[in-house]
């Protein structure tokens, strides 16, 4: 194979400079608004993308399908059991075998060493569609929808109650990016990684972390919040992950202590009675349905930038 420049992945916002990931939302946006000439619309005409899935998805899987489509191109979709890596194949001969068939690759997996070992042997883009660090697409989708709704994200104020988890690491990486402020509210035994608040200081982002739901949302432009138990937690069972997170549920209570005009994020699926009271995600402050709409949109300037 001749010798190419190195894939345009995307596998985390920490990766990137500001102007990189406005030039992508921009292209999403773009795409969304119908700005383009009908005839620009279609930039991925024979582009194949190659998605394979450790875990389960709706939203990624259904959002990435139809984008590729309606950017002219087609998917190949992948689950653990459909590939030779459930029986032992490596990650590194996968990646370069799908590299010879496909345009790009989305995964969503377990660890980061997986997706790093898809991305270190791939030549062509790799897309992070969610591992148990991080999920840098929602967060895309997550600044798109803040800004619809709130205007620019830049200096305002995001709340995360619960658990310090995939999401909540992607929101620091987006905050220190964007340039907002993120207040974690995180039970004591849930705390995201001293190394990725570390980072978060040593950038200059503005990233706090206590156990005080109330403290968090103070004067907050936005409250978010996600499942107690991320896909996997269930087999891990080492912490009563209920007891500990009951305190941070998002309910109208807490949404009150925020500002008046604040809104309600969550990344779904939604677990009403838990991590987030029904009147809440179904109230006029949730936002939720637009985010999951503007999953769509984001990943359609992803793949354009990936593969532009
Ligand atoms: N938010 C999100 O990634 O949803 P899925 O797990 O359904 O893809
Ligand atoms: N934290 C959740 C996000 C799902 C989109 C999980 O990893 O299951």
């Amino acid at each position: 194979m001749l010798a190419q420049n190195p894939p345009k992945h995307f596998l985390d916002l920490d990766q990137f400079d500001t102007d990189t990931l406005r030039q992508v939302l921009d292209i999403g946006r773009t795409y969304k608004d119908q700005k383009t000439a009908a005839a620009d619309r279609r930039p991925l005409a024979g582009k194949m993308l190659a998605m394979l899935f450790d875990k389960p998805s709706t939203r990624t899987r259904v959002s990435f399908e139809v984008g590729m489509k309606q950017l002219g191109g087609d998917v190949v979709i992948l689950s653990q059991r459909d590939t030779q890596v459930g029986r032992g194949e490596t990650i590194a001969d996968t990646a370069r075998v799908l590299s010879r068939y496909v345009d790009a690759i989305m995964m969503r997996t377990t660890s980061r060493e997986n997706l790093a070992e898809m991305a270190a042997y791939a030549t062509v883009p790799v897309i992070n569609g969610l591992t148990d660090e991080s999920h840098p697409c929602q967060l895309m989708a997550d600044v798109m929808t803040f800004e619809e709704h709130r205007g620019p994200i830049r200096g305002k104020v995001v709340a995360w109650s619960g658990d310090g988890n995939n999401m909540a690491a992607s929101w620091v990486h987006a905050a220190v990016r964007f340039g907002f402020e993120l207040r974690l509210a995180c039970p004591k035994e849930l705390r995201p990684s001293q190394e990725l608040l570390d980072w978060a200081r040593a950038q200059g982002g503005k990233v706090s972390l206590s156990d005080d739901p109330y403290a968090a949302v103070a004067g907050a432009d936005c409250v978010v919040t996600d499942a107690w138990l991320s896909m996997g937690d269930e087999e891990k069972g080492e912490v009563n992950r209920h007891n500990l997170l009951a305190p941070f549920r998002v309910d109208e209570r807490l949404m009150a202590a925020a500002k008046p005009d604040a809104i309600f994020m969550h990344c779904l699926p939604a677990h009403r009675g838990e991590e987030v009271t029904g009147p809440v995600i179904d109230g006029p402050r949730s936002v939720v349905w637009d985010e999951a709409e503007n999953r769509l949109h984001a990943q359609k300037g992803i793949l354009a930038w990936c593969l532009g």
